[in-house]
């Protein structure tokens, strides 16, 4: 996985400038659905935009930052094929990834210190999904 895919509002837009950053100096290509500055705006919005792109390209992963990483979970997560994980600390991402197959990682960025969410970040992208008996947990969850 080389490409990620990034969106937030404006509560979140200065954590994704960070998260670009970090990502970019790691190896990783970006394409930033918005928004592209602080000025207020509606979270579904870049949500939905990113969530779309997924869905076209199935393989790919995608990183929503808001102000708590709630309104971006709630959005994506009603887009068909989406699982969203809003993750809080490392456990989270990592079993988000390994057990659920979390293929858009949700940041709140009103709630995580920089820090804290570039390891958050780090770990959701290195783990594999582990398949198996997850998979037959995540195949019931798409006929939802
Ligand atoms: C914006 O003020 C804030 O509501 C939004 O970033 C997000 O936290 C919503 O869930």
């Amino acid at each position: 996985m080389s490409r990620v895919l990034i969106g937030s509002d404006h509560a979140g837009f200065c954590l994704k400038t960070i998260v670009k950053d970090w990502l970019i100096k790691s190896g990783y290509e970006i394409t930033d659905v918005g928004c592209f500055s602080e000025s207020s705006c509606d979270y579904p919005v870049f949500a939905r935009d990113l969530c779309e792109q997924i869905q076209t390209n199935t393989a790919s992963l995608g990183i929503l930052i808001c102000g708590t990483g709630l309104g971006m979970s709630m959005a994506a997560n009603r887009c068909k094929g989406i699982r969203a994980a809003l993750c809080a600390n490392e456990y989270q991402a990592r079993m988000s990834r390994a057990h659920n197959d979390a293929n858009v990682l949700c940041l709140g960025a009103r709630v995580l210190g920089q820090d804290l969410a570039l390891s958050i970040l780090e770990v959701w992208l290195k783990t594999e999904f582990e398949g198996g008996r997850h998979k037959r947990r995540v195949d019931i969850i798409e006929t939802l």
